[in-house]
């Protein structure tokens, strides 16, 4: 499907060549952790729309799930590991203080490019999309391969009921092109607008305290706050782009809970029917549920060439961010 005559033009063009997803191998239902703790699944698939998440085994590391799904977005866009300028890794859940996840993630993919990580914690694959969409459309990293990658069963602590039914591990990737002049015409693929925004004073709402292995939150104000920056930025960037709600296919939040997510779309006046969820299967996978969201979406036929994507994610810092894009894979 080709963008209607006048839409919106791409500030940034460019190409989202391939994708690819990587799970653990054990999914962990609610009722598995209602074994051991104080919950059940009524009370997290009512308050979160979480009934199962992915966890991590002992060889699945960080690195190694952002490598296979990787591996599985290079090979899904034809390119070949070498060929990848930028290598960006956005992860808070890093396996060593270093090098970066990204380094580890270039040898084990055989990749000589640059790389690096961004953390901005469950808002990082929308900040290293931000920040690598002009390097990728001006030419400065023409084929630059982005992953959301994490482990967050490394910093939940198993005993905290407030906090260990809501995440899971996993990776997305996609491979950002840079397209040629007088290509993609018809689609207007690229980045049409994009916001990025935070609030240092709410770090003590979500925080690995100094001294602790776990992370602590305080769900009722992170509640209130990612509400609040999903709705401002999301409606930001379409103002930016001159589009309405009306306009977006897709909508793909990052996945913290369902109650956040039906919110937003409810203010924002998006169609119900045309957001993409995850959560049910993956819990919240912080940097990596976009690229999740994205990879599972464009496999299955729902996102297709031409559709206008509003993806936006808020996290720890508090960091958030939006980016508006024209999907198109050439
Ligand atoms: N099972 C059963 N009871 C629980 C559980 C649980 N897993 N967790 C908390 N409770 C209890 C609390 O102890 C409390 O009991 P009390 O009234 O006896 O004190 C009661 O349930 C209500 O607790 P609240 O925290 O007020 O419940 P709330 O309706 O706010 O739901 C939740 C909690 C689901 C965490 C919600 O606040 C939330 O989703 N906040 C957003 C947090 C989030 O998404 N964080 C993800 C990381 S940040 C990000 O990705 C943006």
């Amino acid at each position: 499907m080709a963008a209607a005559p006048g839409a919106a033009a791409p500030a940034l063009p460019l190409s989202f060549a391939g994708w690819g997803a990587a799970l653990p191998d054990r999914v962990v239902t609610n009722d598995e952790l209602a074994r051991t703790l104080d919950t059940s699944d009524a009370w997290v698939s009512e308050r979160t729309g979480i009934r199962a998440r992915h966890v991590a085994g002992p060889g699945e590391t960080t690195a190694a799930l952002a490598a296979a799904a990787g591996r599985r977005a290079l090979a899904s866009a034809g390119i070949a590991a070498a060929a990848v300028d930028l290598l960006i890794v956005a992860t808070t859940t890093p396996d060593r203080a270093l090098p970066s996840t990204a380094a580890d993630v270039a040898a084990l993919l055989g990749t000589p490019a640059a790389a690096c990580d961004v953390n901005a914690a469950c808002a990082g694959f929308a900040y290293a999309l931000h920040l690598a969409a002009p390097a990728v459309a001006t030419g400065l990293s023409p084929t630059t391969l982005l992953i959301g990658a994490e482990r967050m069963s490394s910093v939940v602590d198993p005993t905290d009921r407030t906090t260990a039914v809501l995440f899971g591990d996993g990776a997305g990737a996609l491979v950002l092109a840079q397209r040629p002049p007088g290509t993609g015409a018809g689609v207007g693929a690229g980045v049409l607008a994009s916001a990025l925004d935070g609030d240092a004073g709410l770090i003590p709402a979500l925080e690995v305290p100094p001294g602790d292995a776990f992370l602590r939150m305080d769900g009722p104000a992170v509640f209130r706050a990612a509400t609040r920056a999903l709705v401002g930025s999301g409606r930001q960037v379409m103002e930016r782009a001159g589009v309405t709600p009306d306009d977006v296919a897709w909508y793909v939040p990052h996945q913290a809970n369902r109650r956040i997510i039906d919110a937003a779309v409810d203010r924002m006046g998006l169609a119900p029917d045309r957001v993409v969820l995850t959560l049910d299967r993956h819990g919240n996978t912080s940097a990596a549920s976009i690229p999740l969201a994205l990879a599972e979406a464009a496999d299955d036929g729902r996102i297709r060439p031409g559709d206008l994507v509003l993806t936006s994610a808020m996290g720890a810092g508090m960091s958030w961010g939006s980016v508006l894009l024209r999907w198109g894979t050439s």
